[in-house]
């Protein structure tokens, strides 16, 4: 008998604040890695798919395909539903379903996808074997991370600085990884698959108009004090609350800088099955 393993800790959580984030994602922005191997008739899986704003993106790609995306929260799997009804997309369904066991055949998918997730899995190489399973012979998996140390802005900020610091504790004392982006070739290698398969490369986010600066900088702000990450670290015991709200004025600040440019780098690795 396998052994049963913990559940992991998801550090974001689904608070509004972290949902404000994820909803600004679309294919174009944060899978442009992918694109050129979708065609209208892709069966595609996307794991940890959130609350699926780049999975129905993906189906209205692959608009005569099939494109399912499950996640591990159920509270999450509903506002992806509904998201897909608002958008009447017929070609798109969502599941709970957990990325190290996938409730699918062997060969189920042309592409399996995960945006964002690997990071936030105490074991990232199983998961990955788990999605090579359930992709087909020819076709791709396709995974891309953050890689927090990669972070940089400007101007310089002490706040910023003890939130990252304070995020790769967290994660630490999770079992997960915060500088994922860096590390994908090398689970993808460590997960067996064929080097010559592997498709690198690294992708950027960059916020710095007055609008994305905003957005960026007040929805960290509430992270810092209102999601999950506030929660974990006072329960790690690695920050209090008022050390918190010192992080939230911190990405208040930094928000209020007209030359503000922040850059959140992230490793993309595409490999054919
Ligand atoms: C950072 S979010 C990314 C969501 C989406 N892919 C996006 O980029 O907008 C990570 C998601 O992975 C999910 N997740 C974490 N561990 C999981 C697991 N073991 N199986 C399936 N989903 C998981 C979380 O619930 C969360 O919704």
């Amino acid at each position: 008998m396998s052994p049963v393993r913990e559940p992991d800790v998801y550090i974001h959580g689904h608070h509004e604040s972290v949902l404000r984030s994820h909803r600004w994602r679309t294919a174009e922005n944060s899978a442009a890695y992918v694109l050129p191997v979708l065609e209208p008739s892709t069966r595609l899986l996307d794991v940890g798919c959130g609350p699926g704003s780049v999975t129905i993106d993906f189906a209205a790609r692959a608009s005569e395909g099939d494109v399912v995306g499950v996640d591990a929260s159920a509270a999450v799997v509903d506002v992806a539903r509904k998201a897909a009804a608002e958008a009447g997309r017929t070609n798109v369904r969502f599941e709970v379903a957990d990325a190290y066991e996938l409730p699918f055949e062997d060969a189920s998918f042309d592409v399996v996808h995960a945006h964002q997730v690997l990071q936030h899995l105490t074991d990232p190489v199983a998961a990955l074997r788990e999605m090579r399973r359930v992709a087909r012979p020819g076709g791709y998996v396709a995974v891309r991370d953050a890689d927090y140390s990669g972070m940089t802005w400007f101007p310089s900020s002490p706040g910023l600085d003890e939130w990252v610091a304070l995020y790769h504790e967290v994660a630490e004392a999770n079992g997960t990884q915060a500088d994922a982006g860096r590390r994908l070739v090398s689970w993808v290698l460590e997960a067996g698959f064929e080097p010559e398969a592997i498709a690198p490369g690294a992708g950027v986010w960059c916020y710095s108009s007055p609008v994305d600066r905003q957005w960026w900088s007040e929805l960290w702000a509430d992270r810092c004090v209102a999601s999950n990450f506030a929660a974990q670290a006072i329960g790690h015991g690695l920050a209090d609350e008022v050390g918190l709200e010192l992080l939230a004025d911190g990405w208040r600040e930094w928000g209020r800088h007209a030359d503000g440019w922040f850059a959140v780098l992230h490793g993309e690795v595409l490999v054919r099955v």
